[in-house]
């Protein structure tokens, strides 16, 4: 059982590791050739920097904790659990970075199984430091952070999630007529990690995406949840799985969201 001390230390750790990785990804956006390579997809890039900044939140991480495991976008998963679980997804936003877009974070968070107690999500070229720790708020570096009041659709600031799949692709295109309808207006900024930290910081009142990966959301979750929002699936279930549909929000326009997605298939299928 972790204490809140525990926790607080783990932050810390959690920030200083993100601001590092942070510093990396900084020096590459700025350097001459970004090169990449493509995993799942042609539409999912790695580059250099992914990997840099991933050995070096993972390096940070078990210096400090070598008995907490580790779940790394890059690296994998290590397999130890005695105290939990590190979820570290060390460039959210890759295809952004590789065109030189600069919108995109680290996130890093620290979990008992799909059950966030802290995180820290780091957008390294704003210098912007979200962070949580269950049960004691969420701030943007030193100021507390709260969703928005926004109560309807009819008027909301939203925020959708494509994917590098066609079909996912294809269903995102097709949910699209009520929301034009509605929304006040309708971004897909490329960044699931910094759409997560925007919701909770009220700049979003609800996002949207078809499907995410853990370490996509972890820290976003901690995130909302201490900022007053909500998160589910598409069915309205807490997101627990490798891969999941995502709809985060301020809570009020939660089930509004959810009206329109629930018989959608979600991202496992
Ligand atoms: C991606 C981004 C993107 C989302 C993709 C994710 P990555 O993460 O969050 O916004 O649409 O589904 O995979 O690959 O840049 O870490
Ligand atoms: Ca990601
Ligand atoms: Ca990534």
């Amino acid at each position: 059982m972790e204490t809140p001390s525990d926790l607080t230390k783990r932050l810390e750790v959690a920030i200083r590791a993100a601001h590092a990785a942070g510093e990396i990804l900084r020096e590459g956006f700025r350097s001459s050739i970004i090169a990449y390579d493509t995993k799942s997809n042609r539409n999912d890039p790695v580059t250099e920097f992914d990997l840099r900044a991933d050995h070096t939140i993972v390096d940070i991480i078990r210096d400090h904790f070598p008995t907490d495991g580790v779940l790394s976008e890059e690296s994998g998963e290590d397999g130890v659990c005695i105290n939990g679980q590190w979820v570290i997804d060390p460039l959210d936003g890759t295809n952004n970075f590789s065109r030189r877009i600069p919108h995109f974070a680290v996130s890093v968070a620290f979990c008992d199984r799909y059950r966030p107690l802290t995180a820290c999500i780091y957008d390294p070229l704003r210098n912007e430091t979200y962070s949580a720790v269950r049960g004691k708020g969420a701030y943007l570096n030193k100021s507390a952070i709260r969703v928005s009041t926004q109560a309807a659709l009819d008027g909301a600031f939203l925020g959708v999630g494509t994917s590098g799949r066609p079909a996912l692709r294809e269903r995102i295109h097709k949910q699209m007529p009520p929301f034009l309808r509605t929304a006040r207006a309708l971004r897909s900024t490329g960044s699931a990690a910094l759409d997560l930290a925007y919701v909770a910081a009220g700049r979003f009142d609800g996002i949207w995406y078809p499907s995410l990966h853990w370490w996509d959301v972890a820290a976003g979750i901690l995130l909302i949840e201490e900022a007053g929002g909500r998160s589910t699936e598409y069915q309205g279930n807490p997101f627990a799985g490798a891969i999941s549909s995502m709809v985060a929000s301020n809570g009020r326009v939660h089930d509004a969201l959810l009206s329109y997605l629930k018989e959608e298939p979600d991202g496992t299928r």
